[in-house]
């Protein structure tokens, strides 16, 4: 370290007080790149900063042999801030060059989170993620080493899965804690190529290994982890998916069965509710049960739903034209012809019931194989969306109706779930 670097910081900072002895035993030391600092805090808002870099300070880490060091600074690597008697640290998202400071880079940062300095080896201790104090600026900010991320990233017991390995070391385990992510909502996002399918693939086999008497759902819609889950996984694509068509509430229904748009759409949806309701009615169970609508997924024959159709647009005192039931009638004939509707629409499907459906694709019992893959690939397009909304759906409806059962956790993944998300009628 020249003392010319030395003064940038100062210049940057003014003449630093509380840095000074610190600085002078980290020199004594023989040059010890993680405990000189690299730069310092310019700006501080909420969730990041922006902060000016040493050239000079980063090309003298990057020869360091400590991975973690030698990366110090670049984008994507991590930093810490001293903030008082704790440790900020933080990840750099961006570099641009100073203009007007030579050998200056001025960089964007979003904090991580912070931890205590253990008082006899300097090292950080009890990390936890988000941020109780902030920075100043002026602070300065320091390399992280690889005994640092050592104790951030250590597990502290609870039951983890392990997916690889710290980036830049070699032999930092990387954990996630498996009861905090499957007890939220969690996403894999990046760039298209960065390895989401991957990843993703790789924590559902960790979490398979974890708990193997688990039940997870995973919409696959372009078949691509029927490979990799042979062994612990039932593959169903529309060969032997096999999901009646009774599942469906009113609005897939409509989703399915409606041709029209506007005005039409309209006055066709009030005479399919009218005669789905009298084709689900028609059921013996509906007659125990008393009262069901037309969202009760009560098994009906799809020639009752066309006989219906056909009895009410013979009636005299009906209100509209023909014309909006043969448009329903020539739609779901049209579906009954089609081969590739008979995974769904096939006239078998009405003596299953929906206990079997659930069983089979909740993995209950599981058999050993605790993940169910639904390749959609197979699937008529104009229909996915409201496959996989009546797959959501029953999982959904499945977690609320089950409460007084024995708690039964069902893991839905949806890759790619961009496609079918935006779709708002079938989001619920
Ligand atoms: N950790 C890794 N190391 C090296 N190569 C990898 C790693 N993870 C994934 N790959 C490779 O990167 C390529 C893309 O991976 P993957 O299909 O998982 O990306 P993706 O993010 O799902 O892409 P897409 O957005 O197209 O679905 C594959 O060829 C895969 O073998
Ligand atoms: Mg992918």
């Amino acid at each position: 370290m020249t003392d010319h670097t030395r003064h940038d910081f100062e210049r940057f900072t003014g003449p630093n007080p509380g840095g000074e002895a610190e600085y002078a035993a980290a020199v004594a030391d023989g040059y010890d790149n993680g405990r000189l600092p690299i730069g310092v805090v310019l700006e501080v808002s909420g969730s990041g900063s922006q902060i000016a870099l040493d050239l000079q300070r980063l090309n003298e880490c990057m020869e360091d042999t400590d991975p973690s060091i030698a990366l110090a600074g670049q984008v994507g690597s991590q930093i810490k801030i001293r903030v008082g008697d704790a440790w900020l640290l933080a990840s750099v998202r961006d570099q641009r060059k100073d203009r007007r400071t030579e050998g200056g880079i001025i960089a964007h940062i979003d904090f991580l989170g912070e931890g205590g300095e253990e008082k006899l080896t300097g090292r950080i201790n009890a990390f936890k993620r988000g941020v109780t104090r902030y920075p100043i600026p002026g602070s300065l900010i320091y390399p992280t080493t690889t005994q640092d991320l050592e104790q951030i990233y250590a597990s502290d017991g609870r039951a983890s899965i392990s997916i690889g390995r710290v980036f830049p070391t070699k032999d930092i385990r990387a954990g996630l804690y498996i009861d905090a992510m499957l007890g939220k909502h969690f996403a894999l996002l990046g760039s298209t190529g960065t390895g989401k399918s991957t990843s993703a693939a790789l924590i559902l086999h960790r979490i398979c290994e974890a708990a193997p008497k688990g039940h997870i759902v995973m919409i696959d819609p372009h078949g691509e982890y029927s490979a990799a889950f042979r062994q612990t996984g039932q593959i169903l694509d529309v060969s032997n998916l096999q999901m009646p068509y009774w599942l469906m509430n009113f609005e897939e229904h409509c989703e399915v069965l409606l041709t029209g748009s506007g005005n039409d759409r309209q006055v066709d949806a009030d005479i399919l509710a009218k005669c789905l309701l009298g084709a689900r009615t028609k059921n013996r169970l509906a007659q125990t049960m008393g009262k069901i609508t037309v969202d009760s997924p009560i098994p009906y024959l799809l020639s009752d739903l066309g006989n219906i159709i056909q009895d009410e647009m013979g009636k005299l005192d009906k209100a509209t034209s023909s014309a909006p039931f043969m448009r329903i009638k020539g739609k779901l004939d049209e579906i009954k012809a089609d081969p590739r509707y008979q995974f769904m629409f096939s006239g078998m499907l009405v003596g299953d019931t929906m206990a079997d459906f659930i069983g089979k694709v909740f993995r209950m019992p599981g058999n050993g194989k605790p993940i169910s893959i639904i390749d959609v690939s197979g699937v008529p397009s104009d229909i996915t969306s409201t496959v996989v909304a009546v797959l959501s759906r029953l999982v959904f409806d499945f977690a609320i109706w089950g409460r007084e059962e024995k708690n039964r956790p069902v893991l839905l993944v949806c890759e790619e779930a961009h496609r079918y998300v935006p779709n708002e009628k079938n989001a619920d």
